[in-house]
């Protein structure tokens, strides 16, 4: 905080970074500005967080809690170089704690100053295909040896010095992907077709959808939504149309649009890939919503972490304008869609849609009661539309494929088809989408190759970081929201992750409580205090002392009385290990 007791006036470089933020703009411009400050110069110095207030017409002590409250944010003096090291579980599968030593040795403790650069520790990146990952100046790296992360730093300050500012992130790495039939989500991606090439997605298929959208009117594709039976693909699996109708029929104008793109559940990259590797799909999909719900403006928010999905966003963006296929007459239409981008800066409870909300209004990503519930009171008060990247994806699948084809790719209570992010002990990492339904063996070991190395599978934690643990023998579970339900397991966030014989569990659980206790926005006492109070009784059941009816009250009362699904769920992964995998 002694930093931020003097006045002074912003530097040059501080002038140059807020150069787009404009006079008496509005608060939801905070966010963006705080993005620049850091961005160029490494962190928010009180004369610059005063400048954004003085621009946007807010109270400092506002100001400051938003740029205090994410991760990516600095409001103490580091250099504008950082690179951040997965420290999560399927990168610690991969080898992430020996590689954080190597880098320790290295370059000394996180946050320690080495001229223009830094290194910290990370929360899931949402790069689990390229374990261990780090992601260095906005680009992903795979971390082969500690040295692999120097050396990107190194050229990361150079390219920085040459360029006078922050660097683009440019091409992200390819991912892995694949299908075990019928692909319509990942075509494209797996065609091969040039994500940044808006021709090449007309020629594949794009802008189809949003046509007959267009001829439909809202009431045919809601109608055609209704019969597909689409739910949301976020966590929560709500009917995709449920949502739609409501904000549709609201008579509260305007109504917007979100697109949920924060992904940052441990074990997740799904998204990812859709947001890097197919956009005008996301920006297809996100103008369809709009139209059917009445909405003028939509917004997708991405994780502050995923800067290669957000260049090609705001690419796809700038084209789709440009092409008349967004903007004030979509398709020669009277029908007016845009499309504006915006970051998030390390939260992953910005992922809860309530908190999302207030993070785009640039107030603390804290999490809202609901009711109301976004359909109601949204954004800026407001009807709102906000789904999942994936959600979106299916609906122009379902416009130009049709409902019955749509429906009879799945099962009858989960149409369609579903995304996986496999990461762990498994040959071959990557996004999989297989028809809903398809047994957890077919994901597990002809996707992904199975466990490598000739070693036996020991667990899988399926849904997420607060998913429940299956074993071996729930390999021939069906990947449908029902099936698993069933098991009392979750689709969740669509995240595997293959621990094998030789997975350290106790290390796994423990960092998957400390996930939470860091994530915890800390506005509920239970919540706050609960996923603490959690890591510490692990830390004593390690010692060897029978913490077992402890922790059952702590998460009870997390569950009871937590305000949102983070610290209802929370205890659920640490409940679900002792019972399922008989640790005690
Ligand atoms: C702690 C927490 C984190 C969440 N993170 C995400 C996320 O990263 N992406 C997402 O789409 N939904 C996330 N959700 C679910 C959203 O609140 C919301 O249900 C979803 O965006 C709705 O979209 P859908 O109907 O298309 O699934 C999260 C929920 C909670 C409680
Ligand atoms: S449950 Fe946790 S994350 Fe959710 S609002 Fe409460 S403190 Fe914040
Ligand atoms: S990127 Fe490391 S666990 Fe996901």
């Amino acid at each position: 905080m002694d930093a931020y007791r003097g006045g002074g006036t912003p530097s040059a470089e501080e002038l140059a970074a807020l150069a787009n933020v404009p006079e008496a703009g509005a608060p939801d411009g905070l966010l963006p500005a705080l993005h620049a400050l850091n961005d160029r110069v490494g962190w928010i110095s009180r004369p610059g967080l005063d400048e954004v207030t003085r621009r946007l017409g807010l109270a400092p002590a506002v100001a400051f809690g938003v740029a205090s409250f994410y991760a990516m944010l600095s409001t103490t003096p580091r250099p504008p170089t950082v690179a951040y090291m997965c420290d999560d579980v399927p990168c610690r599968l991969g080898g992430a704690v020996d590689r954080i030593s190597g880098l320790e040795a290295e370059l000394g403790p996180p946050r320690t100053p080495r001229g223009d650069a830094v290194w910290e520790r990370s929360p899931c990146l949402g790069l689990c295909d390229l374990a261990p990952a780090a992601l260095v100046d906005g680009r992903a790296v795979r971390v082969s040896d500690g040295r692999s992360v120097t050396a990107a730093l190194a050229e990361a300050v150079a390219r920085r010095r040459r360029l006078g500012g922050p660097p683009p992130a440019g091409a992200p790495p390819r991912p892995h992907v694949g299908a075990s039939g019928a692909a319509p989500l990942l075509r494209r991606v797996l065609d091969g077709v040039d994500p940044l090439d808006i021709d090449a997605y007309a020629a594949h298929g794009g802008w189809v959808a949003l046509r007959r959208a267009l001829r439909l009117g809202p009431e045919g594709v809601l109608a055609e939504l209704t019969a597909s039976r689409l739910t949301g693909r976020g966590g929560a699996a709500f009917p995709t149309a449920t949502k739609w109708e409501a904000v549709a029929r609201h008579p509260v104008r305007p109504h917007y649009v979100v697109v949920n793109a924060d992904e940052s559940e441990s074990g997740t990259f799904k998204d990812r890939v859709l947001l890097e590797w197919d956009p005008y799909a996301v920006l297809e999909a996100t103008a369809i919503a709009a139209y059917t719900c009445g909405a003028e403006r939509a917004f997708v928010y991405v994780r502050g972490e995923y800067r290669h999905a957000a260049e090609r966003l705001a690419h796809a963006i700038a084209e789709a304008e440009h092409r008349g296929l967004l903007g004030d007459h979509v398709l020669g239409s009277d029908v007016r869609v845009s499309v504006e981008l915006r970051r998030g800066a390390g939260a992953y409870i910005c992922g809860e849609e309530t908190a999302l909300l207030n993070s785009i209004e640039g107030k603390r990503g804290e999490p809202r009661s609901k009711p109301p519930f976004p359909v109601q009171v949204g954004l800026f008060g407001r009807p709102t539309v906000i789904n999942n990247v994936e959600t979106l994806a299916c609906v122009p699948v379902i416009l130009t494929e049709g409902v019955d084809r749509f429906r009879a790719l799945g099962t009858a209570e989960s149409p369609g088809t579903k995304l996986f992010s496999l990461s762990g002990h498994v040959a071959r990492p990557g996004v999989y989408e297989v028809a809903s339904g398809t047994p957890l063996r077919a994901l597990v070991e002809e996707l992904g190759g199975g466990v490598p190395r000739g070693r036996a599978l020991r667990a899988i934690q399926c849904g997420g970081a607060a998913a429940t643990f299956l074993t071996p023998r729930d390999l021939d579970l069906p990947l449908s929201f029902e099936g698993l339900r069933a098991r009392g397991a979750t689709v969740g966030s669509g995240a595997v992750v293959v621990l094998d014989e030789t997975a350290d569990l106790r290390d796994v659980i423990l960092r998957g409580a400390q996930f939470f206790a860091h994530e915890s926005c800390g506005q509920c006492v239970p919540c706050r205090i609960g996923t603490q109070r959690q890591v510490e009784l692990l830390e004593r059941e390690a010692r060897g002392e029978d913490v077992t009816g402890l922790l059952a009250e702590v998460a009870l009362a997390m569950k009871d009385a937590s305000i949102c699904g983070l610290g209802q769920t929370a205890a659920s992964m640490v409940q679900s290990a002792f019972t399922e995998l008989g640790l005690r």
